[in-house]
């Protein structure tokens, strides 16, 4: 009889991606099979996500709680970004921990298991393969890593230390997984990386140049992909050919995230950042002009140190400039190893709660007016999830949620659905 594993995820899609990969390898080489309940587990790991302190804290009581109900001789297993971060120091603290595997180094996981004590965390750690068993949570939209690491050095930032050098992975490995999945019967591709349109830049062998542009023409080619979705872009990185091709390619999906962290070109340059205040609403704007529906989402980080109340209104202005379809909000949170973290002049909490609202209240506005814009618009769904309630929900090309009333047969089929209402972050509407 198979042994079962209890697996719970924080942080990003990389880590998301990270634990289907740990979940077929377990599942084909440790004969695991997959539980939702804890107290069943035989082995219960936690993939952990470092980016700010709050994720750390949720790891430590998380693993109490797993040591109190979990049955006897359960393993327990951390991995991910606070696993590459801490190391050893986590089975120092929780000493019931059975083994730590790094976010740099999935591909140990099936021999970590079998052996107590193991901390695997080398962050040079070249996936030789870079190839895994396959697992996917989703039969409709695949995830598709197309380069591990980061070759950045944000002030603010962990994850250059915990997901190590930026790593292209080869094309034709990335090709290979994708008519596996399309195979597998799904019509959209999420490709994931901490620097997507940096792709190319640094391949474990010598090879012609190619470049993510590139890339995206290669996986087009694919008559079963229908969609395709990337992220994280960096601002600096978007030219002219990328916004070109992400323009005129029918099948990448008008949505993108612009990461702009704060719209301040002296904070920016503080964080290191690479570009401007100016740069970076031309790039929006350059997009806006070529892609009129294009939905651009994108992170602020209130409260950097140093951030003036002059720094703050020039994120307020790009907020208002671009007017964002999702901003995913944060207050900075001063890293271990991370040269903002040395900084002596930090924000008082207060005023960063208050910058936090304010980004808040702002982009509600946004959002209730960019929402409303969709009701009585006829708009193709992608439907991907079944909901208790018999409603069914996907995603139009610019990624907005889309609720109807509807059935099973409605899964993995693209739909015209007609708008009846807006919700801030969501739409309802009928087929047609
Ligand atoms: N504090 C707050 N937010 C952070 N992010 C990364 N590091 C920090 C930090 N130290 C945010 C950035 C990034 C997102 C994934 O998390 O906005 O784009
Ligand atoms: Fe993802 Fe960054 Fe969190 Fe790691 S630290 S899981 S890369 S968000």
């Amino acid at each position: 009889m198979s042994k079962k594993l209890f697996i719970e995820t924080l942080g990003c899609q990389m880590n998301a991606r990270d634990t289907e990969h740990i979940i077929a390898e377990l599942n084909q080489k440790n004969d695991y099979e997959l539980t939702s309940s804890l107290e069943d587990a035989d082995l219960i790991i936690i993939n952990t996500c470092s980016v700010r302190e709050k994720p750390v804290a949720k790891l430590f009581s998380e693993l109490g709680n797993f040591n109190k109900k979990r049955k006897e001789n359960a393993k327990i297993g951390v991995c991910g970004c606070t696993a590459s971060h801490l190391g050893a120091d986590i089975i120092k603290r929780a000493p019931y921990v059975d083994f730590v595997v790094g976010a740099r180094n999935v591909s140990k996981i099936s021999q970590a298991v079998e052996k107590k004590g193991t901390v695997q965390i080398d962050i040079n750690h070249d996936e030789t393969t870079y190839e895994f068993n396959e697992y996917r949570n989703s039969l409709y939209r695949a995830s598709i890593n197309i380069s591990l690491g980061c070759d950045k050095q944000c002030t603010y930032c962990i994850v250059p230390a915990t997901r190590g050098e930026e790593i292209s992975i080869p094309p034709e490995i990335i090709l290979k997984e994708i008519q596996r999945a399309t195979q597998s019967g799904a019509r959209e591709i999420f490709l994931l990386g901490q620097n997507v349109n940096n792709y190319g830049k640094y391949f474990s062998d010598q090879r012609e140049k190619y470049t993510f542009t590139k890339l995206l023409q290669d996986i087009s080619k694919i008559d079963d992909v229908k969609r395709i979705r990337f992220t994280s872009p960096h601002p600096l990185h978007m030219d002219d050919e990328f916004i070109e091709e992400f323009a005129s390619n029918d099948k990448i999906c008008k949505a993108i995230h612009v990461p702009l962290q704060s719209g301040s070109t002296k904070v920016l340059k503080d964080m290191k950042r690479g570009y401007t205040k100016e740069w970076f609403l031309n790039r929006c704007e350059k997009i806006r002009s070529k892609v009129p529906d294009v939905r651009i989402s994108t992170d602020i980080i209130v409260g950097f140190p140093g951030e003036s109340d002059e720094d703050f209104l020039d994120t307020l202005d790009v907020i208002n400039k671009v007017k964002f379809d999702q901003i995913f909000n944060f207050k900075y949170s001063a890293r271990p190893n991370t040269v903002a973290a040395t900084m002596s002049n930090f924000v008082d909490d207060k005023i960063a709660s208050q910058r936090l609202n304010q980004v808040i209240e702002l982009h509600k506005k946004h959002q209730d007016e960019l929402m409303d814009r969709f009701v009585s618009k006829v708009v193709n769904v992608y439907f991907d999830d079944l909901k208790p309630n018999g409603e069914i929900s996907g995603y139009t090309d610019n990624y907005a949620q889309v609720f109807v009333q509807g059935s099973e047969e409605l899964l993995g089929k693209f739909v015209d659905v007609k708008i009846t209402q807006a919700y801030r972050t969501s739409l309802k509407g009928e087929i047609v």
